[in-house]
């Protein structure tokens, strides 16, 4: 069950900020979305809505109007979190005033592999080479690989010509259809999957379109279905039950909650709906990507369910590598982080490649190793943890201008 968190965690921050990313990732999310706009300089950036009315502030002729009549240089004038606080003043924080539009490289360059993405192409027929200018950055950050292997991108669109020249550009990139609520009936939606599974690995209805026959269908195409914007805790139990294969959702943790031990590490949940997909429709690992579907039930499967503080790997894995083209290529060691921790455990983190750096190491955005180094050990004691989902964030960086982080969840009780 992929948890995907609608603008971030939208329904605690203001949606489409590093603020609503970086809530949703604390949450659970396994996916941050990401609605893509075009500036008229030809910048991706990441909001909603076609103007900049509802969500920035700022000086007039910038932050209002449509963004494809701004470029970039005006769009990072306008504030897009004070309209948050005005609209929910309980759920107000001062540190999102001033809050900016991200574009999707600054995205890319926050989160690198450390997350997955769900990235919608808006307008694009009012977009020129929108598609093309997505699956090029994909490509500065070598996402496109992981993309089709282990769906760390999913490509969405209500527009089916933008999906079928994304296919065209990369037939190996996982698509997703989406369909609009009330007008898109499940009977409707049911007619249209024959054309959509030959270049989509799913379906995006809104959730009350979504029922059982829909399902169904789908998953007799080898669609998987996610449907939007799922709130609420009886109506996220009822589309489980409908046996929906992943939702977006503006409260990530309201998901996970449901979910319970049914919920699985981002990448694993990822990666075990891309392996659906492929064996749904006969493909091979070798063939990964787009065109082919899923039946959805596998990454409901239990967690691990192992015993408190069993590292999950024993050996150092390389988790991330720098995305600085020509400086040295970095990568980030970590083992010994555990999925479960009742006592306490030691993760060790060493950073390789480059010519010396350093490396800090954050629980929860708090800082605990005070020295960094190349390699560096620390103690967490989850003891000293409130029970539930925690994030240890190491960052590494070279001297010679390269950074590299890597971001991982465990559960303390
Ligand atoms: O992309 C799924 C869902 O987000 C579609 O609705 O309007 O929030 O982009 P919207
Ligand atoms: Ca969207």
């Amino acid at each position: 069950m992929l948890n995907v968190g609608h603008r971030g965690a939208s329904g605690p921050a203001p949606e489409h900020t590093f603020s609503a990313y970086d809530l949703g990732i604390e949450q659970g999310a396994d996916y941050i979305e990401q609605d893509l706009q075009q500036t008229a300089d030809g910048t991706l950036v990441v909001l909603h809505d076609e103007t900049l009315d509802r969500t920035a502030r700022g000086p007039v002729e910038n932050c209002k109007g449509l963004v494809r009549s701004k470029t970039l240089e005006q769009i990072k004038t306008c504030d897009v979190g004070s309209w948050f606080n005005d609209e929910y003043p309980d759920r107000a924080r001062p540190e999102y005033v001033g809050l900016k539009i991200p574009t999707l490289r600054e995205v890319f360059e926050e989160y690198g592999k450390d997350v997955n993405y769900y990235i919608e192409t808006k307008r694009p027929a009012l977009a020129e080479r929108m598609e093309e200018r997505l699956l090029e950055l994909m490509s500065d950050f070598d996402l496109r690989r992981p993309a089709a292997e282990r769906w760390q991108v999913l490509i969405q669109s209500f527009a089916p010509e933008s999906l079928v020249k994304v296919h065209a550009l990369d037939p190996s990139l996982p698509l997703i259809q989406l369909y609009f609520g009330a007008k898109n009936t499940s009977p409707w939606i049911q007619g249209t999957l024959d054309a959509a599974r030959k270049y989509a690995v799913g379906i995006g209805p809104a959730k009350d379109s979504t029922d059982g026959p829909l399902v169904k269908a789908a998953h007799e195409h080898c669609l998987a279905v996610h449907p939007y914007t799922v709130n609420e805790k009886p109506e996220m139990e009822s589309l489980i039950g409908l046996g929906v294969d992943g939702m977006f959702t503006n409260f990530p943790d309201r998901l996970e909650e449901v979910l319970g031990t049914r919920t699985l590490p981002w990448d694993t949940a990822a990666a075990r709906a891309a392996e659906a997909s492929r064996t749904c429709r006969g493909v091979s690992g070798a063939d990964a990507g787009g065109g082919s579907g899923t039946t959805g039930d596998s990454s409901r499967e239990r967690s691990d369910g192992g015993s408190s503080s069993t590292p999950s790997s024993d050996r150092v894995e390389i988790l991330g590598t720098s995305r600085v083209g020509a400086k040295p290529r970095l990568g980030l060691g970590v083992k010994g982080v555990p999925r479960r921790c009742a006592s306490s455990f030691v993760a060790r983190l060493v950073l390789t490649g480059g010519r010396g750096g350093s490396i800090r190491v954050y629980v929860d955005g708090r800082r605990v190793a005070k020295k960094g180094r190349r390699a560096v050990q620390v103690r967490v004691a989850c003891g000293d943890l409130e029970p539930g989902l925690h994030r240890l964030r190491a960052v590494g960086a070279s001297r010679a201008g390269g950074r590299v982080g890597r971001t991982i969840r465990f559960f303390a009780r």
